[in-house]
């Protein structure tokens, strides 16, 4: 397998707070790597510096082979990495369609034609095909997360990056977002996915990569890393999380 993500010592401190002290791992070409790790873990952190909106303290990150660790937010995002954010953002007063089409123009940097061609086809992906006209102020928790992950699918990601798209869903919501994932990896795509839900980790990933105490504590098949003794130490040593 190849790796289409490098990312070697990878450190970030705010102040005295060493968030992130040593993060070393590799995305693979058509694999989903899930991301778990107590709150504060420095997960959301992680992405933030994958995407170039913060800047690391020390580490490389390579994609496709190629040092990126210069390049700015907008370059990133046209060379095709793609991402949620953890709290949802669209624009309210604007329709589906249209919050899908912003992804392609502004992320991407298609034309108009483009930008809506695309919409069409990700609207169709995230199963929001018969809502294109609402305004996205109108949609339900799980509408939402599917309108936030086809704004990232519009830029025509190679990665896309998953911030707790399943926080806040139903058991069944939890499923849908799984076979969406798994239809967006059958596209090419390969996915680093953060959640606090079990089941998406079990069901939903190839990799789970443990991230606690500043570092990338423990990565492997996801049976063998959530049963192993250290996620039990880290959530039952430490934890008020799930
Ligand atoms: N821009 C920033 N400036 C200073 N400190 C920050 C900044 N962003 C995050 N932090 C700190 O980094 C730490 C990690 O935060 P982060 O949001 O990455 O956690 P997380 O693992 O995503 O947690 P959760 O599971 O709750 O989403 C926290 O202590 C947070 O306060
Ligand atoms: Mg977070």
């Amino acid at each position: 397998m190849s790796a289409v993500l490098t990312v070697k010592d990878l450190g970030i401190s705010f102040g005295s707070n060493h968030v992130l002290k040593s993060i070393n791992f590799e995305l693979n070409e058509n694999e989903v790597l899930g991301v778990i790790g107590p709150n504060g873990a420095g997960k959301t952190v992680m992405l933030n510096i994958l995407t170039g909106i913060l800047k690391p303290t020390k580490g490389t990150i390579s994609f496709q082979g190629k040092e990126i660790s210069h390049e700015g937010v907008t370059e990133r995002c046209r060379g095709g990495i793609g991402r949620t954010f953890q709290v949802p953002r669209p624009f309210e007063q604007m329709t589906v369609f249209e919050n899908i089409m912003v992804g392609g123009v502004f992320g991407a940097g298609m034309s108009e034609a483009e930008a809506k061609q695309k919409a069409l086809e990700v609207a169709d992906v995230i199963k929001l095909d018969d809502k294109l006209d609402l305004f996205a102020g109108k949609l339900g928790l799980l509408d939402r997360k599917r309108l936030e992950i086809g704004r990232a699918l519009a830029t025509e990601p190679k990665i896309l990056l998953l911030d707790e798209v399943g926080g806040g869903l139903t058991e069944s919501e939890v499923g849908l977002i799984i076979n969406l994932v798994k239809e967006i990896k059958s596209q090419g795509v390969s996915v680093i996915w953060i959640e606090h839900i079990i089941r998406t980790m079990l069901e939903g990933t190839d990799r789970v990569m443990l991230l606690a105490d500043g570092v990338d504590v423990i990565t492997g098949a996801p049976l063998d890393v959530m049963n192993s003794s250290e996620v039990k130490k880290v959530y039952m040593g430490g934890g008020d999380d799930e």
